[in-house]
């Protein structure tokens, strides 16, 4: 049985990825740092989630808990970073830098770097970075390049590592989606969209089940895609 640990499956493209693969057989380990949530998304399948109430911004949370899944699980065959926030229009402050950096940056470094030893004990394994738009694209209009610039960086950090990893059997693919309908844009994105325009969650479960199932001697390394119709 294959173990996936994917961060932000408490709401939207996590939780829909956890759900997914959780119908598929996998084992999955759903972190992130609201429990209540983590625990009825647990509920929602037999066993198959095991919830793990981490924020991904502290090292030393993220050292101590995939120690845990580790005990718990014993490896792990794939990792998706998907855990992510944005400004949502706050004003740019040391704090946001920190919260904005922190967590979609630093938290996708801290995560891989603790799952490597285990995919290289086991000879193989796959990371999917879920970066953005905003990880290739820089917008035309005004923009303080704070989100941009920590999903230009898992972009960057994915091809790199991914070129290191390979001979390894371990694949990096990161992943760089237009709007998506999750509550990211109602929590905290005040700009104005259209939900019927954007992808949904479970369409992007659906893009990371197709690029896992590919022959071992194929690898997706970046995958771009965007709603037809612009939804703001
Ligand atoms: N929605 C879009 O249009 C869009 C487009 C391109 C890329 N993305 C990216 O897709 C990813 C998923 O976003 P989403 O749209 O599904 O948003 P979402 O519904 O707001 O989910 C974000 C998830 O990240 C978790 N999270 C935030 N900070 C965390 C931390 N410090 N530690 C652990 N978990 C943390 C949240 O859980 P807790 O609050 O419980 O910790 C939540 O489960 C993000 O990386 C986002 O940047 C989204």
């Amino acid at each position: 049985m294959k173990t996936m640990v994917i961060t932000g499956a408490s709401s939207g493209v996590g939780r829909a990825t956890a759900l997914r693969f959780a119908s598929e057989g996998y084992t999955v380990c759903a972190l992130a740092r609201n429990a209540n949530k983590l625990n009825a998304l647990a509920m929602e399948t037999t066993g198959k989630i095991s919830p793990y109430q981490i924020d991904v911004s502290d090292s030393k949370e993220v050292e101590r808990g995939f120690a845990r899944i580790l005990e718990d699980h014993g490896k792990i065959d794939v990792l998706v970073n998907n855990a992510g926030v944005t400004a949502g229009g706050q004003p740019i402050d040391n704090a946001m830098i920190d919260r904005i950096i922190d967590t979609n940056l630093k938290g996708t470094l801290y995560c891989t770097f603790a799952a490597l030893p285990s995919m290289r004990k086991n000879g193989g394994g796959h990371i999917v970075n879920v970066a953005s738009i905003a990880g290739v694209n820089i917008a035309e209009k005004g923009d303080d390049g704070l989100y941009i610039a920590s999903k230009h960086g898992i972009v960057a950090h994915s091809e790199a590592l991914g070129r290191l990893v390979r001979h390894e059997g371990i694949l990096v693919t990161s992943l760089c989606p237009g709007g998506i309908d999750t509550p990211l844009w109602n929590n905290e994105n005040p700009y104005p969209h259209d939900k019927s325009k954007m992808i949904q969650p479970e369409e992007v479960a659906d893009i990371i089940a197709y690029i896992l199932a590919q022959p071992k001697r194929t690898l997706f390394k970046n995958v771009i895609f965007v709603p037809v119709v612009e939804p703001g």
